[in-house]
């Protein structure tokens, strides 16, 4: 039997890229391990957004090198692949095989000539009309199934990478969209999560022509999936059907992840994210009307090249507009390739993480008062799991929290189940609750 390992690095994309690659694997006659040493086969699949995670790939074959991985052959995949090219051989020449998203539809065939003795194989090419998809995808989870409907990207923010590892916006035909979602119900699965670099720029390749709304409407209407999650949107292509779509399908959840990065009109400028701080809080009004009490997350970058204290503060004066339920928030990282890195980098890390903290803190204090105003509210949640330690079941609400709780013990729940759950407490990362 033929072995191979797979560490996955990055977003929910590379995560599923991932599902998909094992499949192909699986398909071809090899076996997944859980060891790097166990395996013929060490496959990284990379993540390139900062540099602190590409340098973990990097650090990884070190100490792959380190440890006796000569002998095995070692495959690289995703972004620092695609980013790096044929680079990468010249940094670590043991590595066998670069293969990055865009050319996984060849990934087979270049498993193949390794097979046969090729010591350097590659898949580089970003001009393709495809998208990754096979009916051989191996999902981790066996109630939560993620759905690419669009890959690559499009826009040009000049700090990021992604159009430059992933290549350029394919999306898929609504019908083939629909047949998974139907084949994963069939399969039990209740929840999809519709994936995309920019969900929202999906445009339906078939004559039915649909957009995004209209490709989440019916997604929303197969017959027994309970949960619709889609990420990320950008804003610029936000429209508001998406939130009528919302407002008037409960099973299409009530989480937007709406990445601003900035408050700031000359930040956002330079960024080249293609809307104003205006434009984009006409779209948090829109969700802040839907009936559905709409849970808005976001991206932050603090200390891109140029931003002044006033540019920062109307940053701070925007998290505090939105009362955001949750927020990820990142340093700028320069990048390859990218129009930012030739702009004047002129905060230092200091800095950066200076404004890092006080971003983290201003979010915490809002996390900690907006979660103690769902204290005896109940929530429906998806269970995930149980923790031994706490002796508490870990839910998912509609809005994308944690809800972590507490039922008697003759109580007979699964993971995957839905259950309504009383909100009893607090914290500014999770709520805690009874079931109901
Ligand atoms: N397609 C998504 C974002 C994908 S990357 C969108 O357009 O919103 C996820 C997040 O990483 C981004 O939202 C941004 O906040 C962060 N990011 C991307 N490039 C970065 C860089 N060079 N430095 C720091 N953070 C970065
Ligand atoms: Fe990167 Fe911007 Fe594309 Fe998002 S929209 S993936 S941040 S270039
Ligand atoms: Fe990273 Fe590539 Fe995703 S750079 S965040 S793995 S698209």
């Amino acid at each position: 039997m033929k072995t191979f390992y797979l560490e996955t690095f990055g977003c929910q994309m590379n995560a599923h890229d991932s599902e998909k690659v094992v499949g192909t694997l699986v398909g071809q006659g090899y076996e997944q391990v859980d060891e790097p040493a166990a395996a013929e086969l060490v496959l990284y699949n990379t993540c390139s957004i900062r540099d602190k995670a590409e340098q973990k790939v990097f650090h990884r074959l070190q100490q792959f090198k380190r440890e006796g991985g000569r002998g095995k052959v070692i495959g690289l995949l995703g972004c620092v692949a695609q980013q790096e090219g044929e680079k990468i051989f010249e940094r670590a020449p043991f590595v066998n095989l670069v293969c990055g998203s865009a050319s996984y539809n060849r990934f087979s065939e270049l498993l193949v000539q390794i097979e046969n003795g090729a010591r350097r194989v590659t898949g580089l090419s970003l001009d393709t009309q495809d998208t990754f998809e096979t009916p051989l995808t191996r999902r981790d989870n066996p109630n939560r199934a993620f759905l690419t409907i669009i890959e690559g990207c499009d826009k040009a923010c000049s700090y990021c990478v992604v159009p430059f590892t992933r290549g350029p916006e394919r999306s898929r035909t609504s019908q083939s969209v629909l047949r998974e979602a139907r084949e994963l119900a069939d399969m039990g699965y209740t929840e999809i999560q519709l994936l995309g670099q920019n969900v929202n720029s999906y445009r339906d390749p078939s004559a039915a022509g649909l957009n995004f709304a209209q490709l989440l409407n019916k997604v929303g209407q197969v017959p027994g999936i309970r949960r619709v999650r889609f990420t990320t949107s950008h804003p610029r292509d936000f429209t508001k059907d998406i939130i009528d779509a919302i407002d008037e399908n409960p099973v299409l959840c009530n989480h937007v992840h709406l990445p601003v990065q900035s408050g700031s009109n000359s930040t956002l400028s330079r960024m080249q994210r293609l809307y104003t701080r205006d434009e984009y809080l006409r779209r948090i009004e829109w969700m802040k009307k839907s009936s559905r009490n709409i849970a808005i997350t976001t991206d932050i970058i603090v200390g891109f090249p140029g931003e002044t204290e006033a540019e920062f503060a109307e940053t701070l004066a925007l998290i505090d507009e939105v009362e955001y339920e949750s927020m990820f928030s990142f340093k700028y990282s320069p990048r390859p390739n990218t129009a930012a890195v030739k702009m004047d980098d002129s905060l230092d890390e200091t800095e950066k993480s200076r404004r890092l903290t006080i971003v983290q803190e201003k979010q915490r204090a809002i996390q900690i008062r907006r979660n103690a105003e769902l204290i005896g509210s109940r929530e429906e949640v998806m269970i995930e799991g149980f923790n031994k330690n706490t002796l508490q079941w870990i839910g998912r609400t509609s809005q994308h929290r944690t809800l972590n709780f507490t039922a008697l013990e003759d109580a007979s729940l699964k993971v995957g189940e839905y259950r309504h759950v009383l909100v009893t407490r607090s914290g500014p990362n999770s709520l805690v609750g009874e079931l109901a």
